[in-house]
Order: structure tokens, then C-alpha cells, then sequence
């Protein structure tokens, strides 16, 4: 994108924007000069929208995602083109222990979205809905990277809201109704404003910077995949623009993304606290990681790229040192800031 303009001036719908993607995507769409529109269900203020000064750039929208009024509302009102849907609950521990609340926003929130455009479609060209690698489920090792035609098995409850708002979604796209939609399901992603501190990389990257201490969940054994927001942002901008010019093409789809770069837990930690340069505390989270086992997480995951290079020509822009290095600097802001206000 950004050749013929394509996002300039076009009204475009993100829920979940005061998240993390969501907020990066939002920066990113303002800087190809899009009208954005984001629903928010508070005006949480420790978030990368605000503290970039973002969110007086945009139309936000306070609200439920369960609330199709004013979701029926705003597509009408604001003639919305392109959706963005990353909207959820998204705490692998606050999902085991509330689901229906993670059931109630991932699942209900996603079909309530997908009922308000439904009634418009005359309005809505793209709807690129966020599933995830956590949809598919346990597979061994030898069956990885992930294929788009393998059959989610989800078996916690994050996962499972995952795998469902992911096949509503399709079910939306198919004959039946035929709406534009396409449905991501990325690895790992990282990056600055990641402020999900029950995720490994703020987590250890705030310690491994001196602020806090790092309590490994298990041996770091486990084989993950981690993509760099910016990589994930240029990704869902091909994805939307790609949908919303020739919807025949790509609607239905489901695309996978990762780096095709599997690291141990272990390792990222590792790369982690050197790049801060901060040797000396990763050998007593080394030694505590030795004394635990992994238990209750998916041993293994990570994608590749096939698919979307071939649709898109997308393939990662950022190795994981250069991605790590990047938001390294940019929690060095975020957490003096938050420290230093911290302390008042
Ligand atoms: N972060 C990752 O590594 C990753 C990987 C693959 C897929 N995803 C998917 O991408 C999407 C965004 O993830 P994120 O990391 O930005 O999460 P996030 O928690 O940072 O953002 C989610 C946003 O959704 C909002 N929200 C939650 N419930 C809501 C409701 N009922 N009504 C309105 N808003 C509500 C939250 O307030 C939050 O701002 C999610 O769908 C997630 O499953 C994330």
C-alpha cells in the first residue's frame, strides 16, 4: 500500500484501540493519512494511544463490544469502509479464571460486530478479524510451523474463544452472507506498547531493565515464534487494502503470519537481559528456571510466511534482535515516565 494512496481519507474502524496492536495499527494508518475511528471501553490511560499522543488524532468511541446499537450506529453514522476487529480479552490467567467474561467479549463480542456490518453492507468493504496461533492448538513438534488448513483443537479457554470467534467469522464470509472478511492468525507479536505485563517480553524486558523482578512460569523449555509489531502493522495494512479493493479475491481466507523462527523461552530471556546489558540478573533467572517445570502451555508453536508472501509479498522486515533492540529503547522512555510518575 501507500503507492496509490489508498488509505487516504478512508474511514476505517478499530476496536480494541486502546490495546496494543490496536494502537500501533492506529499510528500507522494516521500516518497514511486514514480517518480513524476506534471503539474504546475506557479511557484507560496507560496505554501506547495516549501516552503518543495519539488518541486527539482520532474519533473514539466509548462503548461495549456486546452493544450492537452502537456498533450498528457508528458503521451507519460514520460510513466505516474497513474494520479492524482486535478487540478481546486477552489474559491467557484472566480467561482460565473468568471465562464467560472471555467468552462473552471474544466470542458474543465477535458475532455482535459481525451482525452490525452484516446490516450494512453496502457500507463495509473489509473486515480483517484477529484470531490467533493460540486457535489451532496443541500439535507436535514435528508438525509445525502451523498450516492454515489444520484443524483448530483449542483446549483452554483463551484459546477456545480464539477458535470460535474465528469460525463465526468465516461462517459470515461464506455463501451464506458474503461478507468481505478475512481472518489473521499471527504468532507471538512484540513491540513497543505492549503493556500486557502477564506477556513474557514487557515483563521481562521491564525487569531485565532494573524496575522489577522476573518469576519464571516454568523452565523456559517451551518453543515460541515473536513477530515485531511493525512487521505485524505493514502486514494488516496489505491485508485491509488488499480485501476492501477486490473482496471476490481473499474474502474467507484465513492467513497465518510468523517469522518461521522458533526460540526457546529460555533463549529470548537470554537475548533479553544482554541486549539490555544486564548479564548479571539472568543468571539468577537462569537458576530459577532450572528449578521449575512448564506445565499447562503449548509446548511448541511457530509459522511460517508462505501464505501471505505469496498473496502479499509480505515477508518480516525484523530479525528478533533488531525488533528486541527497538522496544528495548522504547520501554526505556515508557518506563521512566511510568516510574517516574510512579514515585510521586
Ligand atoms: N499480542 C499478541 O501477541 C497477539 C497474537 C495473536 C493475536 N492477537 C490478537 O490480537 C488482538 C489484540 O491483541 P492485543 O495484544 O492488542 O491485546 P490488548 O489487551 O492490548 O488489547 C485488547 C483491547 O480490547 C479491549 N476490550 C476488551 N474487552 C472489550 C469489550 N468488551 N469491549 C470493547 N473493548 C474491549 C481492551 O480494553 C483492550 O484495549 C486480540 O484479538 C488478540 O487475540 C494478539
Amino acid at each position: 500500500m501507500g503507492k496509490n494512496g489508498f488509505w487516504r481519507g478512508t474511514n476505517v474502524l478499530i476496536t480494541g484501540i486502546n490495546g496494543f496492536i490496536g494502537g500501533n495499527l492506529a499510528q500507522g494508518l494516521l500516518g497514511k493519512g486514514a480517518n480513524v475511528f476506534g471503539l474504546i471501553r475506557n479511557r484507560k490511560q496507560d496505554t501506547f494511544l495516549y501516552f503518543e499522543d495519539l488518541a486527539s488524532k482520532i474519533t473514539l468511541i466509548e462503548g461495549d463490544l456486546c452493544d450492537q446499537e452502537l456498533l450498528s450506529r457508528i458503521i451507519s453514522e460514520e460510513q466505516i469502509h474497513c474494520v479492524f476487529h482486535l478487540a478481546a480479552q486477552v489474559e491467557v490467567g484472566v480467561a482460565a479464571a473468568n471465562p464467560r467474561l472471555t467468552f462473552e467479549t471474544n466470542v458474543r463480542g465477535t458475532y455482535t460486530l459481525l451482525e452490525a456490518v452484516r446490516r450494512f453492507p453496502l457500507t463495509v468493504k473489509a473486515v480483517v478479524v484477529a484470531s490467533s496461533d493460540k486457535a489451532y492448538g496443541s500439535y507436535g513438534r514435528d508438525q509445525m510451523p502451523y498450516k492454515e488448513n489444520y484443524p483448530l483443537k483449542p483446549r483452554y479457554p483463551y484459546d477456545t474463544s480464539k477458535a470460535c470467534a474465528d469460525m463465526i467469522a468465516q461462517a459470515y464470509a461464506s455463501e451464506i452472507y458474503k461478507l468481505p472478511i478475512v481472518v489473521t492468525r499471527f504468532c507471538n507479536i512484540y513491540g513497543p506498547g505492549q503493556l500486557n505485563f502477564s506477556a513474557i517480553m514487557p515483563d521481562a524486558i521491564t525487569s531485565a531493565l532494573g524496575y522489577t523482578q522476573f518469576v519464571p512460569r516454568g523452565d523456559g523449555s517451551q518453543v515460541r515464534d515473536f513477530i515485531y509489531i511493525e512487521d505485524v502493522v505493514g502486514l494488516y495494512l496489505l491485508i485491509g487494502e488488499a480485501l476492501a479493493q477486490d473482496p471476490q479475491k481473499i474474502s474467507g481466507q484465513v492467513f497465518n503470519a510468523g517469522t518461521n523462527s522458533p526460540i526457546s523461552v529460555r533463549e529470548v530471556l537470554k537475548l533479553i537481559y544482554s541486549v539490555a546489558g544486564n548479564k548479571k540478573d539472568f543468571a539468577q533467572v537462569s537458576a530459577a528456571m532450572r528449578r521449575r517445570r512448564t506445565t499447562g502451555e503449548i509446548d511448541c508453536q511457530y509459522m511460517d510466511f508462505e501464505k501471505v508472501n505469496k498473496y502479499f509479498g509480505w515477508k518480516p522486515r525484523h530479525g528478533f534482535k533488531d525488533g528486541l533492540k527497538k522496544t528495548l529503547a522504547w520501554f526505556r522512555r515508557y518506563n521512566e515516565h511510568r516510574f517516574k510518575n510512579a514515585s510521586r
